[in-house]
């Protein structure tokens, strides 16, 4: 089944390359032109336009939970993958735990000890958790487990408010162990118009 969606995906952006060629030939007649999809109403754009700004937090939806929520949620939608306590389950590891080990072998990534800003989870979870139901839990439960896991990793008392503020306030661990990637390849400019032909050693 997953083959023959792929197959039919391919033929159909074939296709598409097909016709955007054709359609750079002066003479075909406009009425052949292909007429795929529409263009998507704002309305439909809202339900994907969700990412936030993790440092500041623009683009937080509205909304909050509790802790005590979160554990609920969490035992009901993640526990079954994440484990108990987010301990680590059948599909993943540890969530919780590993902050100071970044310079430790082996070092622990959880969402406590390597993600810089708090939003990040929230951010994560919102848009692929539960895994076999992603984009199901509303922005409050989002709210409210992100708070739970933070808890399990010491980083949010039992009693916090968990919303857009609470997690941008939050301070991260490892924040101030990320630097700018100075390798000389993640500064290359991208020639935007009037570009040379790219020579064979850039290649
Ligand atoms: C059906 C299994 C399943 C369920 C249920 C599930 N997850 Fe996951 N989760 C995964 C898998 C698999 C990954 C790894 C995904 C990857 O690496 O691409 C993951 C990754 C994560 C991560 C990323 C951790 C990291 O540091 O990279 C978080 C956070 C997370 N899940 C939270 C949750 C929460 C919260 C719930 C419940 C609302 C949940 N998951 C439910 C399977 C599941």
């Amino acid at each position: 089944m997953q083959l023959a969606k792929t197959l039919a995906a391919l033929a159909a952006l074939s296709l598409i390359g097909a016709c955007a060629n054709q359609s750079k030939q002066a003479s075909v007649d406009p009425s052949l032109t292909p007429k795929f999809g529409k263009p998507i109403s704002e309305q439909n754009l809202v339900l994907w336009n969700i990412d936030v700004r993790t440092p500041d937090g623009l683009n937080m939806p509205p909304g909050s939970g509790t802790i005590a929520q979160g554990k609920a949620i969490y035992e009901a939608k993640c526990q079954s993958c994440h484990g108990a306590d987010a301990k680590g389950g059948p599909v993943f590891g540890t969530m919780v735990g590993g902050i100071g080990s970044m310079d430790k072998n082996p070092r622990v990534l959880t969402p406590g000890s390597m993600y810089p800003y708090a939003p990040i989870l929230f951010d994560y979870v919102r848009r692929a958790m539960p895994m076999n139901e992603p984009q199901s839990l509303t922005n409050d439960e989002t709210y409210a487990v992100t708070g739970y896991l933070y808890n399990l990793n010491g980083l949010m008392d039992a009693n916090t408010v968990v919303n857009s503020k609470t997690l941008t306030e939050l301070k991260m661990p490892n924040r101030g162990n990320f630097y700018r990637d100075d390798r000389p390849d993640t500064n290359a400019k991208r020639c935007m118009s009037d570009c040379q032909p790219i020579s064979v050693s850039q290649k």
